[in-house]
């Protein structure tokens, strides 16, 4: 089914509302276009939680802190639609595709931030970021008042941040966590991954691998009957990475996954232990030209399960 193309607010509005009149549950899922198994995966999940999905694609300026990562952004919304067309039965109602001064036709005086979940991760290494998604968002859902919206774990932090601005402000949404996609050899799926060179791309591989190695560590630690430390479980992952030459370290941290904060125990040293069941390891590496994220919650089993080799490693 091919999906009806908007680009306007007040059609959207339309659109929409005559949904809602006839009692059907909108679902959304922001994307910023260059869609991959990733996204389609997030559309599936969206058709079976709503009766109308609306995909939404617009490569927002306000979240790229670097001009050249928004120029050499992918954009190829004919190929999206024809991908989304290929769903089927889960093929969405509507692509929203605004043009930027349809969603900016001023500059804005008002930004949506979060705090404190955005203190460290891509927060803090890239100023502005999460102010660009949370304000976005949040006009987003203005524009199409959906009953549900599905945001990928992949972007952990992001997820978090929607997640704490929705309670925050009440938005009348109810927010679906979509599991990480990933590729045959474990690298996450990713519109960036289309800028990899082919060198770049092999290198890419130790991303999911050094995860590996933290989940493996937590392992090794509980069989010795200890609990998983934050030290070992980092230092798991930044050897691993340091292995491949191409790859240069941005973060390597493990945080609370509710707070993306410190787990308790946090800078007492290598031998420390955590009581906390669920440790989220997030990473970010320069890859070539290309900055890729990547994490795994340690202690949930099926995010543990999803990172395990694939037949072609
Ligand atoms: P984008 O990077 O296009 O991602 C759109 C959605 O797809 C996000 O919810 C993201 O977490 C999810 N996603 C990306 N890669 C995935 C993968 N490998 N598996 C599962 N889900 C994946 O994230 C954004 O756009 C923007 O910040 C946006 C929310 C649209 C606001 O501009």
């Amino acid at each position: 089914m091919t999906a009806r193309r908007v680009t306007t607010i007040a059609q959207m509005r339309e659109v929409c509302a005559a949904e809602r009149a006839a009692g059907r549950r909108i679902g959304l899922v922001p994307t910023m276009g260059a869609l991959h198994e990733g996204h389609l995966a997030n559309v599936r999940l969206a058709a079976e939680v709503a009766d109308t999905v609306i995909v939404s694609v617009f490569v927002n300026p306000r979240q790229f802190d670097r001009s050249d990562d928004l120029s050499g952004y992918p954009r190829d919304l004919a190929g999206d639609e024809a991908q989304l067309a290929d769903l089927g039965e889960a093929s969405p109602a509507v692509v929203f595709a605004p043009h930027v001064t349809e969603v900016y036709p001023r500059d804005p005086a008002v930004t949506v931030t979060v705090t404190g979940l955005t203190d460290r991760l891509c927060g803090a290494t890239r100023p502005g970021h999460f102010d660009g998604v949370a304000t976005v968002v949040t006009k987003l859902f203005n524009m199409t008042a959906p009953d549900v919206a599905v945001f990928g774990r992949k972007d952990y932090q992001q997820l978090q941040v929607i997640r704490r601005l929705v309670a925050d402000l009440d938005l009348p949404v109810e927010i679906v966590a979509a599991p990480t996609v990933r590729e045959e050899d474990g690298v996450a799926m990713s519109s960036r991954n289309r800028r990899l060179g082919p060198e770049d791309r092999e290198a890419a591989r130790v991303l999911p691998r050094a995860l590996r190695a933290a989940v493996e560590a937590a392992r090794e630690q509980r069989a010795a009957g200890r609990r998983p430390s934050v030290e070992v479980l980092r230092r798991a992952v930044t050897d691993t990475l340091r292995t491949a030459s191409a790859i240069q370290i941005d973060y390597v941290e493990v945080l609370d996954p509710e707070t993306l904060a410190p787990p308790d125990s946090y800078g007492r040293g290598e031998d420390d232990e955590t009581e906390q069941e669920q440790l989220l390891v997030a990473l970010a590496a320069h890859v070539g030209p290309v900055r890729l994220i990547d994490n795994v919650v340690v202690g949930d089993a099926q995010d543990e399960a999803r990172l395990a080799p694939h037949a072609s490693e």
